[in-house]
């Protein structure tokens, strides 16, 4: 198990008294976490979580999950944001994204209440017609409006089909551990609960059983991803010089400062599409405020090479690439010699697609870093779940120590409320009636 910074190809855009520059900054930042002095100081659960969390929850985890794999063919997933991001990249980095269409003895999984559009939920609907499934509603707040709209469709569909009393042995509840609708509403119907730490934040708790259950509906390994986080946990306490996430966190914040302003999360492995769009959360959530922060973009090569690859390529000069460089796929694919070569793919013959996919990297970052993208490079063994419990750990602590640095506070969301206070003025919820008319007089 090991991620290891690769900064080769940055040479000709970071020199090294940036580095030692820096340096005293990012100590500061580290020990500002470490001593919980810092904004956000009571959202900081996660910095010890792979090694103190609750061993007696975990198990029960474990239990749930082997229930839902025993009574039900799929398993719905209502969640938002940082509520459910974590469980599907996990269950597509490390089973497949066409996990649903494998041959398994796992249930599917389907993911709702992430948005409000209504066919997307009727097609989900209409999946579970004459199958078995449970469901397992995940929401910190437990107010989340995306989540408990798919929540109440979801809870009348178990209920319709196995009763309130089968009900209680189909859907489990992942919320806060006293307060709130959700947790209210699972006391009164008898569900199981889960716990989100209070000091956990929605984008940092995919350790928890926000992540964990669904993760280990579809087969994997939670004891390995919290013994890989564990692992980091203990690796990325090193000072600087031997901390690749606090080298990482400090040269994006040099890039940030040459005006940089966007990070692209590259790989190229298309089993890491949501992995990036859950890094995109935690950095976006985190650093996006106060007028600062780097907007986090991703792309899958050599897929958005077709793509957005003009525009890296020589489109304005705004950006860096972190490449995540997975050394070993799961699988590999031989190519054969064919006699004819009509395609005149022949000098190709005995390669493997592994090979071919790795040219493409070299290819690529030769030509973008000449091309003036600066690109940072994370080695990462392969897809284990030791690796997915030790990337996330790396990409929190980094997050962590890279807000303070920018000097925001990493673990709050205020931007996050204010489509929704408009959009319940609109919908006319109580509370929210003195906006309506000013908002619709705005709308025409
Ligand atoms: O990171 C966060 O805090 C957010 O993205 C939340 O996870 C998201 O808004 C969902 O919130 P909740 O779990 O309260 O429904």
């Amino acid at each position: 198990m090991s991620l290891k910074l690769n900064t080769k190809y940055l040479d000709a855009f970071v020199n090294k008294d940036e580095l030692s520059g820096i340096k005293p900054q990012v100590e500061t930042a580290a020990k500002t976490l470490h001593d919980k002095s810092g904004l956000g100081n009571d959202f900081l659960g996660w910095l010890n979580l792979p090694t103190d969390y609750d061993k007696n929850e975990f198990s029960r985890i474990k239990a749930a999950a082997k229930k839902i794999c025993s009574n039900s063919d799929i398993l719905i997933v209502i969640g938002i944001g940082g509520s459910y991001l974590g469980a599907r990249a996990a269950i597509e980095l490390l089973k497949s994204p066409l996990y649903n269409n494998l041959k398994k003895n796992t249930p599917d999984i389907y993911y709702v209440g992430n948005s409000i559009n209504p066919n997307y939920l009727n097609e989900i609907i209409s999946i579970c017609d004459g199958k078995d499934f449970s469901v397992n509603v995940i929401s910190k707040s437990g107010t989340t409006t995306e989540p408990a709209l798919a929540f109440r469709i979801f809870k009348k569909m178990v209920e319709d089909k196995y009763g309130k009393e089968g009900a209680k042995e189909r859907i489990f509840a992942t919320t806060d551990k006293s307060r709130g609708t959700l947790k209210n509403l699972s006391d009164t119907e008898g569900y199981e609960t889960f716990v989100i730490p209070d000091d956990v934040g929605g984008r940092f708790s995919v350790l928890t059983a926000v992540g964990l259950l669904p993760i280990a509906v579809a087969g994997c390994d939670v004891d390995a991803i919290m013994r890989g986080a564990a692992k980091a946990q203990k690796d990325f306490c090193a000072d600087f010089d031997n901390n690749d996430c606090y080298k990482y966190a400090a040269l994006r914040n040099i890039l940030y400062r040459k005006g940089k302003s966007v990070e692209m999360l590259v790989s190229y492995d298309p089993s890491f599409v949501t992995m990036s769009e859950w890094y995109k959360q935690l950095f976006g959530e985190s650093e996006g405020k106060d007028n600062k922060g780097i907007f986090p973009a991703s792309v899958v090569f050599s897929t958005d090479l077709h793509s957005m690859g003009q525009f890296i390529q020589q489109g304005s000069r705004i950006m860096f690439e972190t490449v995540v460089d997975i050394k070993k796929p799961k699988t590999d694919l031989f190519l054969k010699d064919d006699a004819e070569n009509l395609d005149g793919l022949n000098f190709l013959t005995n390669q493997n697609m592994s090979v071919v996919n790795r040219k493409a990297f070299e290819g690529t970052i030769l030509a973008h870093t000449e091309g003036g993208v600066p690109n940072i490079i994370l080695e990462l063994d392969d897809t284990s779940e030791e690796n997915f419990g030790y990337l996330v750990y790396f990409f929190e602590k980094a997050c962590a120590v890279s807000g303070y640095l920018l000097g925001v506070n990493p673990f709050n969301q205020p931007g996050v409320e204010s489509y929704k206070a408009n959009m319940f003025a609109l919908l006319g919820k109580p509370g929210y009636e003195g906006q309506k008319s000013a908002l619709e007089a705005k709308l025409g």
